[in-house]
């Protein structure tokens, strides 16, 4: 098989498999294809020069349509045209079969045994203690604390921002809207709400839903962070840009977080789109789809 042949098998799996923006060379797999199964005259046609800085972000603003059909392919090959190695842009590391490395935070070894949580022993000593909580005032205004659920031997670990108004009602996170959306993209990767762990980095609710303020993540993020010691569970998932900068104590957009292996105190964390925001822009469900097959294949033990 030659190198044109082998290309267009590739892009068709890809396609296959749902890859559309896949870039080669600042070209989507749709482009490409086209590209290497048009005429001679047309295959040696400029390549786009729109800026495609970030491929991720215009694929979201712009998803390029694929034909359901490939154009049939030529009886014999033209001269060959040279196609560019896939470029470690981040739409191209969201198919590479290994994400980097990213940014790492905390060591699990420190903490475990000297941190001022250290004697909380179990999951339901933390919601003890962030019940009875008063290190911020958000404990004033949030008639209940919301410490997060599921299994007590979860190796996947869901983290978000705060309680809302379903969450602070029912002292369960993720139960509103964002949450059903939350439980469908655990369903696709095969995972039950009860055999994971989900939580948010605060857990009392902001009035009124506004922002965290800093006193208040310093005060709790302890908590989340004793809660992952005693799971130490296989992957973390942060959703959404708040859970991932205060995880990651890093101003970087999702759009940068993404498609990298970061590391929260020794486990694994992979950084996605938050439930909420799929809801008003459903561009971002395919991007996140990929993030959670990710995280999913770090849980099976296929990574790192
Ligand atoms: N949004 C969050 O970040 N967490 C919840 O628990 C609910 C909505
Ligand atoms: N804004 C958010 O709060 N979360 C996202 O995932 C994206 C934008």
């Amino acid at each position: 098989m030659d190198g044109r042949s082998a290309l267009r098998t590739y892009l068709r799996h890809q396609r296959e498999l749902g890859e559309r923006d896949l870039v080669l060379d600042q070209l989507t797999a749709a482009e490409a294809l086209r590209l290497v199964t048009a005429s001679p005259a047309v295959r040696r046609s400029p390549r786009p020069t729109a800026p495609i800085a970030a491929p991720i972000a215009a694929s979201i603003a712009a998803p390029i349509p694929v034909p359901e059909s490939a154009p049939s392919v030529p009886a014999t090959d033209p001269p060959a045209v040279p196609v560019a190695a896939p470029v470690a842009t981040p739409a191209a590391s969201a198919v590479a079969a290994i994400w980097p490395p990213g940014i790492s935070m905390g060591r699990m070894e420190s903490e475990l045994f000297d941190g001022p949580l250290s004697d909380l022993r179990t999951l339901a000593d933390v919601a003890r203690v962030t019940e009875a909580c008063t290190q911020c005032t958000l404990s004033a205004t949030a008639p209940r604390n919301v410490p997060g659920e599921g299994s007590p031997s979860a190796q996947f670990v869901c983290v978000g921002e705060a309680p809302g108004a379903n969450e602070d009602a029912t002292g369960r996170p993720f139960v509103g809207r964002a949450g059903q959306l939350l439980d469908k993209i655990l369903a696709a990767i095969g995972l039950a709400r009860e055999e994971v762990f989900i939580c948010n980095v605060l857990k009392h609710r902001p009035p009124g839903n506004r922002n965290p303020q800093p006193d208040e993540v310093a005060a709790c993020k302890p908590y989340l962070v004793r809660q992952i010691e005693i799971l130490r569970p296989k992957v973390i998932v942060a959703f959404g840009t708040f859970a991932a900068q205060t995880l990651l104590e890093t101003p970087l957009s999702i759009g940068k977080l993404r498609g990298q292996v970061h590391r929260y105190y020794g486990v694994p964390l992979i950084v996605t789109y938050h439930p909420a925001a799929l809801l008003r822009n459903p561009a971002w469900k395919r991007p996140t789809w990929d993030d959670v097959q990710y995280a999913r294949r770090i849980l099976d033990g296929a990574l790192t």
